[in-house]
């Protein structure tokens, strides 16, 4: 894996010729993620030393009217010099063409070959699904029958693809993407995508865990109590609320970004750190959560949504209207089946339109057995993913003074504090790693389809739209219900 140090030298010596060809190039996700990551990189030299970028969408543009058209659309660019865009605007060649038609893109393909024949050069080509989902198929048909995916065979080069989420809507439409893909590629040609894994933070939870020796004869459930992953949320669905109305928090956070730290958290250490084992880790972990049966549903779950939603949502598709029982908040409680976390519960929790921007996964060790002091209070470790990237534990000291009275502070250790300069941004360590064509943070089609098994036992559960849809007010902490809920348990939503 190549490492991200923007002081080191730069990476992009070691990476074959690469042509990287984006499908929904005129989305948000290419103007928020995929080209300022890009543009980035570009400056840090972490691009190949050959590369060309091919932009495709549905509208007509030149190269420069795309980039100009990106740079305005997108929340995150903020202005760059005119140096860096001619720079980028090098690599850049854009492209038009209708998904529907597949007749558009046959010449796309002599556009790819076009840039290997005069300097006899082969590139890797790799294609970036970040279109809709519903697309994905058409793109697929595409790529083949226009005759896309015929790289230069003598240089051993590599066709690979990368799809964004979400990957099916349930275990069937899942099952019938990869059946799909894998018709047309081979596993290690398909990359798929949770950006959460490729966050600094979320790697950090192999190391903190397997490279000291601290932690992990505490890992089990003699010595931990529970553990809670929080994703909490300022903002509202937003612009992509007609998408989001379909998955709801559910299927849009449940099934991949909470479920991969899950399985991080929770998995064996691997043989090595190949793709395949560490896949295989996760893999069991996912299989071995328990599905939520009927009786069990309304026990271990509760739903939320916050007011003004569903007006949000009538306006967005364009006034229609009726009952609307998207959940914007969840939070639920889950076991593995694995005797290292038999009876250890792990209490999931996301929500959008709340108090703050926090992504948390907290894990709470027992009390100890026997207190010599009053006021002894249970360990925990956290690990804030976002924002303020740091590892907490919190241990009893005595307060100075007379007597014996405790207080709970935190050993801490702080990215900001520790490193200088930028954290890595998740799209541009996914996008190095896809060029390099390491699938180490990128997920399995077996691990796609057992978080799905384990969503579908909730969604497609029959009491499912029985559960109580809780209003709660935006900017606040969420439903109330949620903590009461917890509090059942004898526990509380943490807070450092
Ligand atoms: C996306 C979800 O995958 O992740 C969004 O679809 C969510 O609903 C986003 O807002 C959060 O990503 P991040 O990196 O800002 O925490």
């Amino acid at each position: 894996m190549l490492k991200f140090n923007p002081h080191s030298e730069p990476v992009s010596q070691s990476l074959p010729p690469t042509i990287l060809t984006i499908f929904g190039a005129t989305g948000d996700l290419s103007a928020d993620y995929l080209i300022p990551a890009l543009l980035h990189m570009d400056e840090h030299k972490l691009l190949p030393k050959i590369f060309k970028l091919v932009c495709v969408g549905r509208r007509e543009f030149t190269a420069k009217s795309y980039l100009d058209f990106i740079l305005k659309k997108s929340h995150v660019i903020k202005k760059i010099s005119p140096a860096k865009k001619a720079r980028f605007l090098k690599h850049l060649i854009y492209y038009a063409g209708d998904f529907e038609h597949v007749e558009h893109f046959t010449e796309l393909a002599k556009v790819l070959a076009d840039q290997e024949k005069p300097k006899h050069v082969c590139y890797n080509r790799l294609f970036y699904f970040a279109t809709s989902p519903q697309q994905f198929a058409a793109i697929t048909q595409i790529l083949k029958s226009a005759g896309l995916l015929n790289a230069c065979v003598a240089h051993e080069r590599k066709t690979r693809i990368l799809v964004e989420k979400p990957f099916g809507f349930n275990l069937k439409s899942a099952q019938s993407l990869n059946g799909l893909l894998l018709k047309y590629f081979t596993e290690d040609q398909i990359y798929r995508i949770d950006h959460y894994v490729g966050k600094e933070t979320i790697q950090n939870l192999m190391v903190v865990r397997f490279a000291n020796s601290l932690f992990e004869p505490l890992w089990n459930n003699r010595f931990i109590d529970h553990v809670e992953i929080s994703v909490l949320e300022k903002d509202g669905a937003g612009g992509r609320i007609n998408f989001y109305n379909q998955t709801g928090a559910i299927k849009d956070f449940l099934q991949n970004h909470i479920l991969q730290m899950l399985a991080l958290i929770a998995m064996e250490e691997p043989y090595n750190l190949t793709a395949e084992m560490i896949r295989d880790e996760k893999l069991r972990v996912l299989e071995a959560l328990e599905p939520v049966t009927k009786e069990k549903l309304l026990l271990r779950m509760v739903k939320g949504q916050y007011k003004g939603y569903v007006k949000e949502a009538a306006s967005a598709s364009l006034g229609t209207s009726g009952p609307n029982n998207t959940e914007t908040f969840f939070a639920l409680k889950t076991y593995l089946n694995l005797p290292r976390w038999s009876g250890v519960p792990f209490y999931l929790r996301t929500g959008k339109k709340l108090n703050k921007k926090l992504t948390q996964i907290s894990i709470h060790f027992r009390e100890p057995v026997r207190c010599l002091f009053v006021g002894c209070s249970a360990n925990v470790l956290t690990f804030q993913i976002q924002p303020d990237e740091s590892v907490h534990l919190q241990i009893n000291n005595k307060i100075p003074g007379f007597g014996i009275k405790l207080h709970q502070g935190d050993l801490e250790f702080g990215y900001g504090k520790v490193f200088k300069g930028e954290i890595p941004g998740a799209y541009e360590r996914l996008l190095l790693d896809f060029m390099e064509g390491d699938q180490r943070l990128f997920i399995r089609s077996d691990e796609i389809e057992a978080a799905w098994k384990f969503v579908d036992s909730i969604t497609e559960n029959p009491e499912f739209n029985k559960l109580p849809l809780h209003q709660y007010i935006p900017g606040k902490n969420g439903p109330k219900e949620a903590d009461e809920w917890i509090k059942k348990d004898m526990k509380e939503w943490w807070t450092r």
